[in-house]
């Protein structure tokens, strides 16, 4: 072993002697031996100084590639006047104005830190608005790591609390649906009628599949909400300012009442926010609480701030999209070359990868016939060969990533695929 790669090893040692596991998120407990001393562009370096080809991008916000100029400079320029005051800002004006002209549709927004908090803010509003209690989710998406959010199969295969400490009663109040299936959607709309505050979906379910919206599904979804007075809430925290700049709801042509960002809106910075029709918002203006001292930092706005205008400025969208699809495109042809049921589906900015059959999957249930723990041990197994990417299959394209990225990605998912007999 050499000296270099002891000390990612002395790091994961001090690391679980000081936390659980050694990582602050479980959803990196797998790969908590991995140490990167720096970021740029598409790509990272770990502390042995080995190069990796980055498609992770911190699992979606690096969406301008990593530390990008216009906003580490922003963002230090800007927090060189203070950081937090506890009372308002020029900046967080400038921020809410520039947001809410990508994020057409919304009158109003709040910021806060995470997607997690701003789905709670969401449901929280949606039912103090309809005085109902339930919310209908679907099977595969996620929405943050709380009580009564998150989810896990159990051991029948029907969902259940993900996390021990998470008691069922958590889950009470929400009406877990199969996605893609309107049918489903309209008879627990008629099941529960008026009982239902709001229906939460991922408008692109990139978290399970990175499965796409079946034609005129998200369309039926906002018709139903409205004939049934539920708050029609897209969670974009990750197609937010990635599958378009105004999100899934500018990419499928539908107009949510609230919706939830994070992730690609900030450079890489922590901000998320929550965006509505003022009718809705105004609410927080009034009887519904939603704090955080943290949020709008003066670093939050520039950051934002920043971002959006680079993809105002020279919008990546095509670029990024050609990019995924050229890399979906050489992956296939890499799995034909070796002959493994390698398959790949999405959209060119984020996309997933499995082994299993190549029919394109358009549910959570098509998803149990991938064999998702083989591309598990692949995707541990590409890390050897400099590549970075998540472990449950998605892929995410930045800004940054261009031909040379294209080109070493392919040939090192090539050797890797030479190497592995798994
Ligand atoms: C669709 C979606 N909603 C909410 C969240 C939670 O966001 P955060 O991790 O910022 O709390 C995520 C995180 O991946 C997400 O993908």
């Amino acid at each position: 072993m050499s000296s270099k790669k002891s000390l990612a090893a002395q790091l994961h040692s001090d690391a679980v002697s000081f936390t659980p596991g050694g990582v602050h998120s479980n959803v990196r407990l797998e790969r908590a031996t991995a140490f990167f001393a720096r970021g740029k562009g598409a790509w990272l370096w770990d502390v042995e100084g080995n190069d990796y080809v980055d498609y992770l991008l911190g699992q979606g916000p690096n969406f301008l590639g990593h530390a990008p100029e216009a906003v580490t400079e922003a963002v230090a320029d800007a927090c060189r006047r203070g950081m937090v005051y506890g009372a308002q800002h020029e900046l967080e004006v400038e921020a809410g104005r520039s947001f809410l002209s990508a994020v057409a549709w919304a009158d109003q927004v709040r910021f806060g830190l995470s997607g997690t908090e701003m789905v709670q803010a969401a449901l929280r509003l949606a039912r103090a608005v309809t005085g109902r209690k339930k919310f209908i989710r679907f099977e595969g998406h996620y929405h943050g790591w709380l009580d009564n959010v998150l989810l896990a199969p159990q051991a029948d295969g029907t969902p259940g609390p993900a996390s021990a400490g998470q008691l069922s009663s958590h889950l009470e109040d929400c009406v877990i649906l199969p996605w893609n299936d309107e049918n489903a959607l309209a008879h627990a709309l008629e099941e529960h009628a008026g009982q239902v505050a709001a229906v939460i979906t991922e408008p692109f379910m990139c978290n399970s599949g990175a499965v796409s919206p079946r034609d005129g599904y998200l369309q039926r979804m906002r018709q139903l909400c409205d004939e049934h007075e539920a708050v029609l809430i897209f969670d974009e925290v990750i197609t937010g300012f990635r599958v378009a700049f105004g999100g899934a709801a500018e990419r499928f042509g539908v107009t949510p009442d609230l919706a939830t960002y994070g992730k690609a809106m900030a450079g890489g910075w922590p901000v998320a926010a929550l965006a509505g029709r003022a009718e809705l918002m105004q609410r927080f203006a009034d009887d519904v609480s939603h704090a955080g001292t943290f949020n709008a930092s003066v670093m939050a706005c520039a950051a934002v701030v920043a971002t959006l205008e680079e993809l105002r400025s020279d919008p990546p969208y095509a670029r990024v999209e050609a990019h995924g699809e050229e890399v979906m495109a050489g992956i296939r042809k890499l799995a034909d070359d070796h002959e493994v049921p390698l398959r790949v589906q999405g959209l060119g900015m984020s996309f997933h990868a499995s082994f299993g059959p190549k029919d394109r999957v358009f549910d959570f249930q098509g998803l149990q016939a991938l064999d998702l723990q083989r591309y598990n041990a692949l995707a541990q197994r590409l890390t050897e060969f400099g590549v970075w990417v998540a472990g449950r299959g998605i892929w995410y394209v930045s800004a940054a990533h261009g031909d040379r990225e294209a080109t070493v990605v392919l040939e090192r998912l090539d050797a890797a695929l030479r190497a592995w007999h798994g």
